[in-house]
């Protein structure tokens, strides 16, 4: 099965023993084996993250940070020993500086709500980007709402990348909130430089990496990033985790976004004063199974060679493209030159549900509609889109099936 992939992706790289990893990989859909290429809106998880998370469940359930108890005592350990294993994921300097949310949007309404108290005033701006998913566009509005600011925007040029050119920074911009990777594009986005020119001017920057942790080498010291956000469900790990990663100075001057237990150090019905660094960001029980579900995930993925999972990905996107862009009226939306494993695309005549419904009815499974970035639809002019979007445990065959289900379909539908 894996000989074609083997001939165009990195020497050694063995998709097989990968893909034996992944119990759901042998389930079949409507009778036909699963062809996974919904990535991007949740990965597929290996055995050992499945383990890791009943294993907690089953031997060492208890709460955390709170008991003298064995259980609690081991329940903790594990919990920040994931922690210290995200830390070293994202090269940050200290394990503090890791807050467990559950996912890339609760990292940044994180930061949206606590920056906004600490930075915002009348008339201030932040500046996002127009291929933002709606995670990172949402709790911005908010904030501005609540603090009478402006949101302005990078437009994004036809190829789906930003236009550097035409950056709305002021001297009022306190704030960049940017993603790293385009969930529905795959464009990898120029965030260093980006971030180093908003340093330039003193302002806070904030990265929406959900669509790059399962793909690139994340080092935030080396990003420059002031607060990176990320999910693990989409990086090999459980559902309901995340990390929002922040430089511990301004973490140290954020105020709280949620009170509750664990994260104060003193209350009294008149007041509290809150726990330090990371506690003050986790108020109440945390996800303990899916925190130490995603360390597993991190430590599975440091197991294997990042730079061979992306060149295989990127041998996926390159043969994937050509062969798509074969099936006469079908328009690739993102051609930036650099880009993970995603293809958007729209076919003259046919409805990107429609596709979607008949390619699940050959056990394809890919993503319809507007991937939860509306204004990138309206910047290209459609409705929505079909995405597939790779993993390191996709194979060539499986492209071969989705352009033979994408061209079937195409002539039904047209
Ligand atoms: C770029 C990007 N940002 C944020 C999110 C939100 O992630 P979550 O639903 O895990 O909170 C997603 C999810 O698709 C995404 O692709």
């Amino acid at each position: 099965m894996s000989t074609k992939t083997d001939t165009v992706a990195k020497k050694g790289y063995d998709v097989e023993e990968i893909r034996a990893q992944f119990p759901i990989l042998k389930e079949l859909v409507h009778g036909k084996p699963l062809v996974y290429f919904d990535n991007a809106a949740t990965s597929q998880k290996p055995r050992r993250v499945i383990k890791a998370e009943s294993a907690y469940y089953a031997t060492i359930n208890a709460n955390v940070h709170r008991g003298v108890h064995t259980l609690s005592t081991k329940a903790t350990e594990a919990q920040e020993a994931a922690r210290e294993t995200a830390r070293a994921q994202i090269n940050a300097k200290h394990a503090h500086e890791v807050i467990f949310t559950s996912g890339t949007t609760a990292s940044i309404n994180l930061a949206a709500t606590s920056l906004g108290q600490l930075l915002l005033k009348k008339g201030d701006e932040v500046v996002i980007s127009g291929m933002e998913h709606h995670s990172n566009i949402v709790p911005w509005q908010l904030a501005c709402e609540r603090h009478s600011a402006v949101l302005k925007v990078i437009p994004i040029t036809d190829s789906g990348e930003w236009d550097l050119k035409q950056v709305p920074f002021s001297e009022r911009t306190r704030i960049l909130a940017i993603s790293h990777v385009s969930n529905t594009l795959g464009t990898i986005n120029p965030v260093k430089k980006l971030i180093a020119q908003a340093k330039k001017k003193g302002i806070v920057t904030v990265v929406d990496g959900a669509q790059a942790a399962p793909h690139l080498r994340i080092d935030v010291q080396d990003l420059g990033a002031d607060l990176y956000a990320f999910s693990g469900h989409k990086a090999y790990g459980p559902t309901g985790t995340g990390v929002l990663y922040g430089r511990e100075e301004l973490l140290e001057r954020m105020p709280p976004w949620q009170g509750g237990g664990e994260m104060i150090e003193t209350v009294t019905l008149g007041k509290s004063t809150w726990a330090k660094l990371p506690f003050k960001f986790e108020a109440g029980t945390p996800h303990i199974a899916g925190i130490i579900g995603l360390g597993e995930a991190i430590r599975w993925m440091q197991d294997y060679d990042l730079g061979a999972m992306a060149a295989h990905e990127r041998a996926l996107l390159e043969y994937a493209t050509k062969e798509l862009l074969a099936i006469e009226g079908l328009r690739i939306i993102g051609t930036a030159k650099e880009k993970v494993g995603v293809i958007s695309f729209v076919i003259d005549g046919v409805h990107h549900y429609d596709l979607g419904t008949l390619l699940d009815q050959q056990g394809i499974a890919v993503r319809t509609g507007h991937h939860c970035t509306q204004p990138l639809m309206d910047r290209f002019g459609v409705s929505g889109t079909t995405r597939a979007s790779f993993a390191c445990f996709n194979t060539i065959d499986e492209v071969d099936a989705l352009v033979a289900g994408v061209t079937k379909g195409a002539k039904m539908l047209r």
